[in-house]
């Protein structure tokens, strides 16, 4: 079908202006949207395997996303790009709590006047929102000022979001009611089926977000009063609860076993490579963990399925489009790593995402590589609403699979973090401070990597293509340091070819097939990131075109033409830090800057 368009990043406006043009749907009518939004939910673990009313009716009739990505992989800073459209470095929303996250920092930053609802609520809309907004919107600060932006909402509050039978909610900004005793998940399905019989009463289109607690652990805060000390003894965490009538299912059901599961050799940068193996009553304490979580969320499942017969019975599924995915992952026992998130490995940041709706082709899966930054500009543009020019991400294409890949905004994520790595899980219970990396995902044509960059200066390189698991940093850990900007490093001297990387170069109409090695890509993937790190705009989409101002590189495959070997590897700085914080310093994130290319190739 016509009406492919979407790829919509602010420099694309020039590009695909004649694209722009074609109306994405057919209908007159603004479509509704239907976002269920759960919390720590894996894709790599398998957890969408034990969800079958999911895939009956969203990812059977719909698309799933099999390279969705979070930019943080924790809850409230990637919820605020989600809501924002925004990096986590443009929100400075890093954290979960004060002084550098939590509802109170959402507020600070001037963001309750600049998020989502606000501008589907400009759009016509009626929004509304049953669930766990943001950490730290707590029984005594909801109201001081309320969430802005939604015409009904329901937001569990700290400290009870994440207790699953002793939830607290605030409906439309009024006293805190606590439902002791009740099923939290249950409360937000009951909660979310009377809004949307408000909608549905209603002329205006709707956007009715779900999102539920599960499958988070359950835990019980003991202070909110956590500046940036959060301390292991504050909050007593368990495995998430099921309601009754999952207790008794997958009795047998284990975390998968894959390659790096509990692996013999350690691997990761040290403080990874020091985690002792898991013992055998840990790893079945961790089955256990992993069951729960499970169990937890087929009150989830069941939610997706009645909303569905609801959107049916209302007559109105065709013109509404209904979202599934969660705020970022998870993982147990990969790794050697107790439950937990936050990590840059797949697990925690490469997330289920899916859709159907109007024009979504049914059953399919795309490679398209999107991030939780293009959701906001995503539904603004399927609302008709007009895009903003602070947008950090980019509408997804959503009507078709060809357009996988689009050369706009082809193939990289850019993921953050700062501060303290927690662990959760019997075993667990563990702060790992000094945590502060910047990472990037790229994915294109013949290669796959992440890259990280520590704040304690160690590095990390794995090509998915030969190491789907991530177990083996290309970047040697035992030297001095680490460090990558000393040209003796054995990097330098690598003759390793990753396969799929041997660039085809032409000078004088010959082809030539030219081997790159590793030091050649891990320049360019440090000038990549040197870029995003600091990125607005169209130079967190097209990143490229802020090293390449011309135009005539858009992807990692392009830069690594020996034109531009020295470019790469002597005229830029390195991405390094000069101190480790517990939020976004500015000062201590080392260099910012980069050097465009200026001249042609060849000259
Ligand atoms: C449940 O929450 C209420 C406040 O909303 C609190 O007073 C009560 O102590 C809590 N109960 C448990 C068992 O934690
Ligand atoms: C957090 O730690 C700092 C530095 O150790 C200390 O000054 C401050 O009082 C602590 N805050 C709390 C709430 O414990
Ligand atoms: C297994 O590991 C846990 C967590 O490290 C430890 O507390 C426990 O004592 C160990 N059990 C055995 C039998 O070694
Ligand atoms: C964390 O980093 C800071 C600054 O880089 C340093 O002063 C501190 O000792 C480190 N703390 C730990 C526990 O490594
Ligand atoms: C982010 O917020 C923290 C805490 O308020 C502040 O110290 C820091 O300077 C801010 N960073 C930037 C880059 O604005």
């Amino acid at each position: 079908m016509i009406g492919l368009t979407l790829f919509f990043g602010l420099l694309a406006i020039v590009h695909y202006a004649v694209a722009e043009q074609v109306p994405l749907r057919p209908t007159q009518k603004q479509p509704n949207i239907v976002f269920v939004l759960t919390d720590d939910q894996d894709l790599h673990m398998d957890s969408l395997s034990y969800m079958p009313l999911l895939k009956k009716h969203i990812a059977d009739e719909g698309l799933s996303f099999k390279r969705h990505y979070c930019t943080v992989a924790l809850c409230c800073p990637s919820r605020v790009s989600l809501w924002t459209g925004k990096a986590a470095h443009n929100t400075n929303v890093t954290d979960v709590n004060p002084p550098y996250g939590g509802y109170p920092k959402f507020i600070s930053q001037g963001l309750n006047d600049a998020y989502l609802p606000l501008w589907l609520q400009d759009a016509g809309y009626n929004t509304y929102y049953v669930g766990k907004l943001f950490n730290a919107q707590t029984v005594d600060n909801y109201n001081k000022p309320a969430a802005a932006g939604w015409t009904g909402s329901e937001f569990l509050l700290d400290p009870y979001t994440y207790e699953y039978l002793n939830a607290t909610f605030t409906r439309n900004g009024e006293t805190p009611i606590s439902y002791e005793g009740q099923y939290s998940t249950d409360l937000v399905a009951e909660k979310s089926f009377a809004f949307l019989d408000d909608a549905l009463a209603d002329q205006k289109p709707f956007f009715l977000t779900i999102a539920p607690t599960a499958p988070h652990s359950n835990v019980h805060i003991g202070s909110n009063i956590i500046d940036g000390n959060f301390s292991e003894n504050t909050n007593v965490q368990s495995p998430p609860i099921p309601a009754e009538r999952h207790k008794h299912l997958f009795k047998d059901v284990k975390v998968p076993r894959t390659k790096h599961f509990n692996p013999d050799e350690p691997h990761g940068v040290s403080w990874i490579g020091r985690l002792p193996r898991q013992n055998h009553t840990n790893v079945k304490d961790n089955d256990q963990f992993y069951r729960s979580r499970l169990r937890a969320l087929q009150a989830v499942d069941e939610i997706v399925e009645e909303l569905v017969c609801r959107l049916d019975k209302a007559g109105v599924s065709e013109e509404t489009y209904f979202f599934f995915s969660t705020d970022n992952g998870y993982h147990i026992g990969q790794h050697r790593l107790q439950p937990g998130k936050q990590c840059a490995f797949e697990e925690d940041i490469n997330i289920p995402f899916m859709v159907r709706g109007p024009g979504i082709p049914k059953g399919q899966t795309t490679d398209t590589v999107s991030s939780h930054t293009d959701l906001a500009p995503t539904f603004l543009k399927l609302a008709g609403g007009k895009l903003r020019d602070d947008f950090d991400g980019a509408v997804m294409p959503l009507a078709g699979v060809q357009l996988e890949r689009d050369a706009s905004k082809n193939e990289h994520v850019n993921v953050e973090s700062w501060g303290i790595i927690m662990s959760e899980g019997k075993h667990g219970a563990v702060l790992y401070p000094n945590h502060t990396y910047k990472a990037l995902r790229v994915i294109g044509d013949g290669y796959n990597y992440l890259y990280t960059v520590w704040c304690s200066g160690e590095h990390e390189l794995y090509d998915l293509l030969t190491d789907p698991y991530e177990t083996h940093n290309l970047i040697p850990q035992k030297h001095p340091s680490n460090n990558i900007e000393n040209p003796s490093h054995p990097i330098y001297q690598s003759e390793v070819v990753p396969p799929g990387l041997i660039i085809q170069t032409h000078t004088d109409n010959l082809f030539e097939q030219v081997p790159r090695s590793i030091h050649h890509i891990l320049t360019r993937l440090d000038a990549l990131l040197m870029v995003l790190k600091t990125c607005k705009v169209s130079a967190c989409t097209h990143p490229w075109e802020v090293l390449h101002p011309k135009g005539d590189v858009t992807n990692l495959k392009e830069a690594l033409h020996p034109d531009f070997d020295d470019f790469y590897e002597v005229q830029q700085q390195r991405v390094k830090f000069d101190k480790c914080e517990k939020g976004y310093i500015l000062e201590s994130e080392g260099p910012v800057d980069v050097r465009p290319y200026l001249e042609g190739i060849g000259g």
